[in-house]
């Protein structure tokens, strides 16, 4: 185990082991047949069992009592938090958000869940679902699960503590949880409000990309990635278990805290990440590379170099490229690309995309810099380099084409007058050079 400090083990999907209470895990043998201090052994599988060893994920918990031992599932109605992404027609059309707002009356993490969009299906562990939540208390004895997807979450405003069957984590704006399929949590607001973004993930689970030929480190580095360290609530009384399954809602009452897990080992576990440790890579020459160089994490699709997911930023950066054209180039992609802003500004949008705001451009939708964008820089000097700073973006970008939801398309925070930002591109061909 590599501690960082007390509380995180570092490294990403590594084989960790931790335990609360001296002398919990086992030696020799995951299961034996009595676990020390009357805990139960309990194995929890994320993967096929029969994944490649590279691939398989599965953490062994000892746990005062089994998952098992919670009342009846029941419907439970929170009808903004959904997996509905429809069947019909489709816009093509270039979409942009203000950012919600905060919640008046009390609304946790969960109340406070919106779907904006996505694609695919729990069912057919494919595809993701793109919610925002806005939140201004914590869950105290409300416990959720997702057994539908990964979420990865991407605070904008307010920092977040979210306890784990597994451990701690807390995160602020401009760092990331990743909380499992199945992992049983709840999510407290020590700042009384919060906002931000939810990657729901159907695919695989996320996982750091292959780095060719930028060698063994950059982008991501592994080892700044934090797993907690276990750690157990032993609480009982009138509590709920959420549970989301096959995009629907399900509640059961509980007598305890199902975060009572003593120790743990395995690769199976939630985990964060500060963007601002990203190691962002660009060109030293001219032109750009692809986004795709700004990658983070991704979930694989079964087709080689396509992914289900990727999750892009665009942090502070030196853009040093000559006789460049600097911004992101007008473009057009097979891929969807749905993005958030968590810091500052934009680099290629004037106005109207600010934090906790979104954007939608779907399957070979044109976009790109706005007018002013173009302009100023079409005429910036590029013999000497340019420090972006006060800035991160985010972005979810998919294989399929992203649909967005009944519900964002009839909010009031959709720009109606979005795709005029790019009108004022005006016509500037001559054919004779004078
Ligand atoms: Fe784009």
């Amino acid at each position: 185990m590599n501690a960082v400090n007390e509380r995180y083990m570092t490294g990403f999907g590594n084989e960790f082991a931790t335990e609360a209470v001296a002398g919990t895990l086992p030696e020799g043998r995951n299961s034996p047949q009595r676990v020390a201090h009357g805990l139960y052994a309990e194995q929890l599988t994320g993967t096929a069992f029969t994944a490649p060893r590279h691939a398989n994920r599965r953490s062994w918990l000892y746990r005062i009592r089994p998952a098992a031992v919670h009342g009846a599932f029941a419907p439970f109605v929170q009808a903004a938090f959904h997996n509905d992404f429809g069947s019909g027609p489709v816009t093509p059309e270039r979409l942009r958000w203000d950012p919600r707002p905060l919640p008046k009356s009390p609304a946790d993490f969960i109340d406070g869940l919106f779907t904006v969009a996505g694609n695919g299906s729990a069912a057919a562990q494919a595809g993701i679902g793109i919610h925002l939540y806005a939140a201004n208390r914590s869950m105290q004895d409300r416990f959720f699960y997702d057994a539908d997807g990964e979420l990865l979450i991407v605070p904008e405003r307010g920092r977040l503590r979210m306890a784990t069957e597994m451990g701690l984590l807390e995160i602020e704006p401009q760092q990331i949880a990743v909380i499992p399929r199945g992992v049983r949590f709840r999510v407290e607001v020590p700042d009384g409000q919060a906002r931000g973004y939810v990657c729901e993930n159907f695919g695989a689970p996320l996982r750091l990309p292959d780095l060719g030929p930028i060698g063994s480190n950059g982008l991501a580095n592994p080892r700044d990635f934090l797993t907690p360290v276990a750690a157990f609530e032993d609480r009982e009384g009138d509590f709920e278990l959420l549970a989301k399954f096959q995009g629907h809602l399900w509640r059961a009452p509980i007598g305890h805290s199902p975060l009572d897990v003593v120790g743990w080992h395995g690769n199976y576990a939630p985990y964060q990440y500060d963007l601002r440790r990203h190691n962002t890579i660009g060109s030293i020459s001219y032109d750009h590379p692809d986004p795709s160089i700004f990658l983070v994490l991704h979930s694989p699709s079964d087709t080689p170099g396509t992914s289900n997911i990727d999750f892009a930023i665009f942090p502070p950066r030196w853009l040093a490229a000559e006789g460049t054209f600097r911004p992101p180039w007008f473009h057009r992609n097979i891929a969807s690309e749905f993005m958030g802003l968590i810091h500052g500004a934009y680099d290629a949008k004037a106005d109207g995309f600010v934090p906790g705001g979104a954007s939608l451009h779907n399957s070979f939708s044109g976009h790109g810099p706005d007018a002013a964008t173009f302009e100023k820089a079409s005429t910036a000097n590029t013999t000497v380099p340019d420090h972006i700073v006060d800035t991160m973006a985010i972005m979810f970008e998919t294989r399929a084409v992203i649909r967005p939801t009944r519900q964002a398309l009839e909010s009031a925070q959709l720009q109606h007058e979005y795709a005029a930002c790019w009108q004022g591109l005006k016509k500037n061909f001559r054919a004779s050079r004078n």
